[in-house]
């Protein structure tokens, strides 16, 4: 080997092991604990998660859309309301009951678990703690399309705890079927079409951070891989690709398909208006998931509690209706239910548990979303969710 051939493979070993030791280095490291976590509060889990985690991820899941304000209203819209002291029902805490059902599925709690992508950046296990501690906490666990756990390895860690699907339609309709051929296979209860989204929000932590999902997207990948498809998969892009594969021009025409692929209750996720609500019915919605997707999308929009009146009041009880967006406190879920809402969702407070306790995490936020709900309910004088519904909650004008 002359001198200058010794040269070369020198450099290239070089080069090898500092791109190994960069892989290395880059590599996403998820949290691997699963313990019961102390909360104080809901609020104070995001400081918590944050420490934790790497900027990028943690931006992605706390972030909303351009300033922020459909994020922080949200939260904030509960204020607008009052739950009235009731002192003499004769209640005691221990006559308080928080079960309740959902399309027929038996819950321990109203509070179920929003859909969310990406879960993996929250736990080397991913969907599969979220799942085992939805379970735990007696409630419904839903997987993303864009979740890095595939369909059956859900169903697999749910056993016979329900669970539901949630779909980003496609443009390619071979990867729809597919995809809601296995979730009915794979015991699915209900699939939850979600409607808000055919573009992302403009979403600027993920521009600062110049966020790509480290990790891939296992039902996408798996249809990759049957199929020979080559969109992309979530590992090395940003949402903004993803959500460019998803179907835009949705129609009622759309709920219907989905109905007739799968015979499965179908879910229409991210109303905002009576009238959407009314359309989406008429087309065959099951229920109605009142939200506005966390403040991801639309920041000139209303708060999500803010709209849910004008919404319960066209819906008529004619299908359940989910609230999600904003809620951090039992007093949120007490007054979403106050406000027409038959089931209440949490979304980022579930990836902060996941990222701290893993799936005794889940179940920790649950339980403390459930120990105030108890506590708003006793001092309420209500003593289980069917009386939460009919309360009615006051506002500074019943003051004046
Ligand atoms: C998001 C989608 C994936 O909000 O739900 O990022």
């Amino acid at each position: 080997m002359n001198q200058k051939v010794r040269h070369i493979i020198f450099a290239l070993s070089t080069l090898t092991a500092a791109l190994s030791v960069h892989a290395q280095e880059t590599a996403y490291k998820a949290s691997t604990v699963n313990k019961p976590i102390n909360i104080v509060n809901i609020a104070s889990l995001e400081a918590q998660a944050e420490a934790q985690m790497q900027a990028g991820a943690f931006g992605y899941i706390r972030g909303g859309a351009e300033d922020e304000k459909n994020l922080r209203s949200n939260t904030s819209a509960f204020d607008k309301k009052y739950i009235m002291p009731r002192i003499m029902q004769g209640i005691e805490l221990k006559d308080i009951q928080i079960n309740t059902k959902f399309l027929g599925i038996d819950l321990k709690t109203p509070i179920i678990q929003a859909p969310m992508a990406a879960q993996g950046l929250a736990n080397i296990d991913g969907e599969l703690s979220t799942a085992k501690g939805m379970a735990k906490a007696g409630s419904i666990f839903s997987l993303s399309t864009y979740g890095n756990k595939t369909i059956e390895e859900v169903a697999q860690v749910a056993g016979k705890s329900p669970f539901f699907f949630q779909l980003y339609m496609s443009k390619n309709d071979k990867f729809n079927e597919f995809t809601l051929k296995r979730a009915k296979q794979n015991g699915a209860k209900a699939i939850i079409l979600t409607v808000d989204a055919a573009v992302g929000g403009y979403r600027e932590d993920d521009i600062k951070n110049n966020f790509e999902f480290p990790l891939g997207f296992a039902n996408l990948e798996l249809f990759a891989k049957q199929n020979g498809d080559t969109a992309k998969t979530g590992k090395g892009t940003g949402i903004s690709e993803i959500f460019a594969q998803a179907k835009q021009g949705f129609t009622p025409a759309d709920i219907n398909y989905v109905k007739k692929m799968t015979g499965l209750p179908v879910i229409v996720k991210g109303i905002q208006s009576a009238e959407d609500a009314d359309m989406a019915i008429r087309a065959g919605a099951d229920a109605i998931w009142v939200s506005n997707h966390g403040g991801r999308q639309l920041d000139s929009g209303p708060a999500s509690f803010d709209v849910l009146p004008s919404i319960a009041k066209v819906v008529n009880k004619r299908v359940p209706i989910v609230f999600d967006s904003g809620v951090r406190r039992g007093s949120h879920v007490f007054k979403a239910l106050a406000s027409g809402a038959d089931i209440v969702a949490i979304g980022r407070p579930v990836l902060y548990g996941l990222q701290l306790g893993g799936a005794e995490g889940v179940n920790s936020v649950v339980e403390q979303f459930n120990k105030e709900l108890r506590i708003n309910m006793m001092l309420a004088g209500v003593k289980d969710i069917e009386a939460v519904k009919q309360t009615r909650l006051y506002s500074d004008k019943d003051f004046e």
